[in-house]
């Protein structure tokens, strides 16, 4: 799985010949001004919640491209009804798409559309490939709910916000790579606007301190695992 960031809590996952985007922020995102829309060939698109600042591309990225759109039941609906193509899922369940297995995971947050329209409850993901997973946390608190996927999946990378104020901050991510039993942490939603500017380098050592990796990349930078 090779991992790129795209600024904010924006991913392409690519798995074999398939391209996975994981909530589209980028047109309003001027710490991603350097990535075309246009660039970016998404089979699926993966939804954690309904926040602007995690789907105002889903429809144009959608389109353009033919995309299944991978989610909550509320959220899967509200672009069927302008559309496009849904999977939806809730909460514990997984499937076996074409590039993997998804399990959709609990996430303490909310989940409200920018017009106020229902956007279901907000969840996480569990992505597994070739005996590879990978945990997209979404926007989300630290939480009991986190040792769960650790009953079930030996996780290669956790991706954690890290930004406060809306989520978990750094210092209960630490706490969170604990219940993951996972070492390896990427960290995101941080630094896009005023209320989740974070001190990278405290960051860093802090994870440091307790033998374990905080991966900070700027967007269009990506890991492998
Ligand atoms: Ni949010
Ligand atoms: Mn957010």
């Amino acid at each position: 799985m090779k991992i790129t960031f795209l600024g904010h809590a924006t991913l392409e996952i690519k798995i074999n010949e398939y391209s996975i985007i994981v909530d589209p922020f980028i047109s309003g995102n001027p710490m991603a001004s350097e990535i075309n829309l246009d660039d970016l060939k998404p089979d699926f698109i993966l939804i954690t919640h309904a926040h602007q600042d995690h789907t105002l591309d889903v429809e144009k990225l959608a389109k353009q491209n033919d995309s299944v759109i991978v989610s909550n039941f509320e959220i899967v609906n509200h672009f069927q009804n302008k559309g496009l193509k849904g999977h939806p899922m809730n909460h514990g369940g997984k499937w076996n798409f074409d590039f993997g297995e998804v399990k959709y995971v609990n996430a303490i947050h909310t989940s409200t559309f920018p017009d106020g329209s229902n956007g279901g409850q907000p969840g996480g993901f569990v992505i597994s490939k070739n005996n590879k997973s990978l945990y997209i946390a979404g926007d989300t608190a630290l939480t009991y709910d986190m040792k769960l996927i650790a009953l079930q999946y030996k996780l290669d990378l956790a991706i954690l916000p890290i930004g406060d104020n809306f989520t978990m901050g750094y210092k209960d991510a630490i706490i969170a790579s604990d219940f993951l039993k996972c070492n390896k942490i990427l960290g995101y939603h941080f630094d896009t606007f005023g209320l989740i500017e974070i001190d990278q380098a405290d960051a860093i050592n802090e994870f440091k301190r307790v033998k374990k990796e905080l991966i900070i990349i700027k967007p269009m930078e990506h890991i492998t695992i």
